[in-house]
């Protein structure tokens, strides 16, 4: 029997941590989103934070802003949450529209305030196995659910679809650390021959943001699928691998929706939490 890997409960229970954290600070905790453009995926996505956030008693400061904003007004935009005081942490949604430089943006939030763990100075200590920044988000509760579901990383080898900041990078260097000591491949559209190397994973994370990429032939019997992906495919959410046949052989595997979704979306509110936490105690 497959288990399924739900994120509902995982998430609820970190959601539960994150509201006893801001009860205990005696302060609000802010977090600010700046949503550009109209792409009806991301305007979901936003949505769905805002509301988790009400869920935990945090509040939210929506910046939701024309697609054709240039660029020094969506820097402005940033640099006047940066100097917020209310604003403990702030997520910029991906993508941004074209003509837009998203580098250029994450790279002006304030490391302390980055919410989504996106700035180089918060990946640049994920990638030395340092505390003290935020983690990706999507990493972040991919790793949460794995330990919340018992599944050992430990000398297994995992294998990752795709290398974006958002997800797959992180990712791999979260399953490299010490903490988890999974062996790490990287795959990705160039990989020669990717069922070859996705049959040998104990533990497959697909996040490639293409549906049906990675079918039963390519899944070892036994491993723990993990599925990133959100595509909308006739009116339906599938994610990234064909879910009926992977059933069959995966020993887990994550829903789509209700996976890895509801697991980014805790772990946003718990790195904005801990942001906030760390601003109270360096008394800025
Ligand atoms: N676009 C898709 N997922 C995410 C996410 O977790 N954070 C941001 N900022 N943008 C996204």
């Amino acid at each position: 029997m497959t288990q399924l890997l739900t994120g509902k409960e995982p998430a609820q229970a970190i959601k539960d941590e994150v509201a006893e954290r801001i009860n205990a600070l005696n302060k609000r905790v802010g977090l600010a989103t700046v949503l550009v453009g109209d792409d009806p995926a991301s305007e979901v996505y936003v949505r769905m934070k805002h509301k988790a956030a009400a869920t935990v008693g945090m509040y939210t400061y929506d910046h939701h802003i024309p697609g054709d904003t240039p660029q020094d007004e969506v820097e402005d935009l940033v640099r006047g949450l940066n100097a917020d005081p209310a604003v403990d942490g702030i997520l910029v949604q991906l993508p941004l529209p074209d003509g837009l430089d998203p580098d250029a943006v994450i790279d002006l939030i304030e490391p302390g305030k980055d919410a989504d763990g996106l700035h180089p100075h918060s990946l640049g200590l994920v990638v030395l196995e340092r505390s003290g920044g935020a983690v990706p988000a999507t990493p972040q509760g991919i790793m949460r659910m794995l330990d919340y579901y018992d599944i050992e990383t430990e000398g297994k080898l995992a294998v990752i679809i795709g290398r974006s900041r958002l997800v797959g990078r992180p990712m791999g260097l979260l399953l490299n650390h010490k903490s988890a000591n999974a062996t790490v491949v990287f795959a990705h559209s160039r990989t020669r021959d990717l069922p070859a190397i996705t049959r040998q994973a104990d533990i497959l994370i697909v996040a490639a943001g293409r549906p049906g990429l990675v079918t039963a032939d390519g899944v070892k019997p036994g491993a723990v699928v993990v599925d990133v992906g959100i595509n909308r495919v006739d009116e339906k959410l599938v994610g990234d691998v064909d879910f009926e046949s992977i059933s069959e052989v995966a020993s887990a595997i994550t829903p789509v929706p209700g996976g890895v979704g509801p697991m980014t979306i805790a772990s946003l509110l718990l790195n904005t939490v801990v942001l906030a936490e760390s601003r109270i105690a360096a008394g800025t």
